[in-house]
C-alpha cells in the first residue's frame, strides 16, 4: 500500500498533540515533517511541547521551528484552553530532541521538493506558516497534493468569536493566501469538530486500556475536556485529530463543497470562513468541508490508534 506523505504544521496544544498520536500511528500515513507554529501558546512553548510530545511517543521526525507571529498581527494565544504551558495536564520528561537548524518553511519547501509523491500538509493550528511558505516559494504549489486543515467552519459560526474559529481568527491573512491559493482543501471546521466529542466515559475507556500512550491521552483529555465541558459540552471535542482521521478513513466523513473566503477586515467578523451557501452560485468551490463524521467510528480509529503504541 502506498502512503500518503503528510507534513503536519501544528501549535500543540492538547488536541494538536492528540493529533500526532494519531497520525504516527497510522499505516496509511508517512509524516516526512513535523512543523511547529505559534496559536496555542507562543511558538517557544509549542516547540517545547512538540518535542516533548513526539519524544515520548518514541517518534523524531525532522522537526521545524516556524515564525513567532503571525503573518501581520501580534499572536493571540489560548491558555484558557490549554493552559499556561500549552500542554498543561500530564507532566512530559524534558528531551535532546532537537529542531533542524533552517526555518520551517525552508524545511518543508525541501521537503516538498523532494518528494517524489505530492505532499499532503495537514495544518492544525494558524496558517502562519503555510501563507509564509506560498508567499516565499510558489513553485511548492505544484508538489502539494491537498491541504487538509482544522479551522473555520461553515455554518457553525465562531468560537473564539461569534464568526471567527480560533486558527482563522489568529491569523486571518495567512488564512486567506492559503484559501486563494488554488491547492486543494478538506475544511475540518467547528462543523464536524463540534460532533467529533470524546465522552467522559471514553476518556475512562482509554485510560483503562493502560499503556503509555493511551494514559497520556486520558490525562491530556482529563485536562483539555475541562475547558469545553465549563461551556456546556457533552466532551471534548478532538478538533485536530478530524483532520488527520480524514485522510486515514475518509469513509467515517459526510463532506460538501463549498466557496469560502476568508474575512481579514471586518469590524466584527475577522477571521470568518464566509461559505458561499447559495444553491445557485457561480463560485467555484475551492474547499471540500467535512460536515458531519460517524462518531463511534472516530472513537474507535482514536483509541485503536492510542492502543497501537508499545
Ligand atoms: C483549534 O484551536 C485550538 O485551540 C485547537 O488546537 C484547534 O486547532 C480549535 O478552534
Ligand atoms: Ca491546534
Amino acid at each position: 500500500m502506498k502512503k500518503i506523505p503528510v507534513i503536519i504544521d501544528c501549535d500543540p496544544g492538547h488536541d494538536d498533540a492528540l493529533a500526532l498520536i494519531l497520525a504516527f500511528a497510522s499505516e496509511k500515513l508517512e509524516v516526512k515533517a513535523v512543523t511547529v507554529t505559534g496559536g496555542n501558546q507562543t511558538l517557544a512553548k509549542t516547540l517545547r511541547n512538540a518535542k516533548r510530545i513526539l519524544s515520548y511517543i518514541g517518534k523524531r521526525p525532522p522537526l521545524g521551528a516556524g515564525v513567532d507571529k503571525p503573518m501581520f498581527r501580534e499572536l493571540e494565544t489560548a491558555p484558557e484552553v490549554h493552559g499556561d504551558s500549552g500542554l498543561d495536564g500530564p507532566s512530559l520528561p524534558d528531551t535532546d530532541y532537537r529542531e533542524e537548524p533552517i526555518p520551517a518553511v525552508d524545511l518543508m519547501r525541501k521537503i516538498i521538493l523532494e518528494s517524489p509523491e505530492p505532499v499532503t500538509l495537514i495544518p492544525t493550528g494558524p496558517l502562519t506558516n503555510v501563507g509564509i511558505l506560498f508567499t516565499a516559494y510558489p513553485e511548492v504549489k505544484r508538489n502539494i497534493a491537498r491541504i487538509s486543515l482544522m479551522g473555520g467552519s461553515i455554518a457553525e459560526g465562531g468560537n473564539w468569536s461569534p464568526a471567527a474559529e480560533f486558527n482563522i481568527l489568529v491569523d486571518p491573512e495567512a488564512a486567506d493566501i492559503v484559501y486563494t491559493s488554488g491547492v486543494p482543501i478538506t475544511m475540518s471546521g467547528l462543523d464536524v469538530t463540534h460532533k467529533a466529542m470524546i465522552l467522559p466515559a471514553e476518556i475512562e475507556t482509554l485510560r483503562k486500556l493502560g499503556g503509555k500512550v493511551p494514559v497520556l491521552a486520558a490525562e491530556l483529555l482529563d485536562f483539555f475536556s475541562k475547558y469545553d465541558r465549563s461551556l456546556g459540552f457533552k466532551g471534548a471535542p478532538l478538533h485536530d485529530p478530524c483532520a488527520v482521521a480524514c485522510l486515514i478513513a475518509p469513509a467515517l466523513f459526510t463532506t460538501r463543497d463549498f466557496h469560502v473566503a476568508i474575512e481579514t477586515r471586518g469590524k466584527y467578523t475577522s477571521g470568518m470562513t464566509l461559505a458561499d451557501l447559495r444553491f445557485w452560485t457561480k463560485e467555484k468551490p475551492n474547499v471540500t468541508a467535512n460536515m458531519d463524521v460517524n462518531r463511534e467510528g472516530f472513537i474507535k480509529l482514536f483509541m485503536d490508534a492510542c492502543d497501537s503504541y508499545p
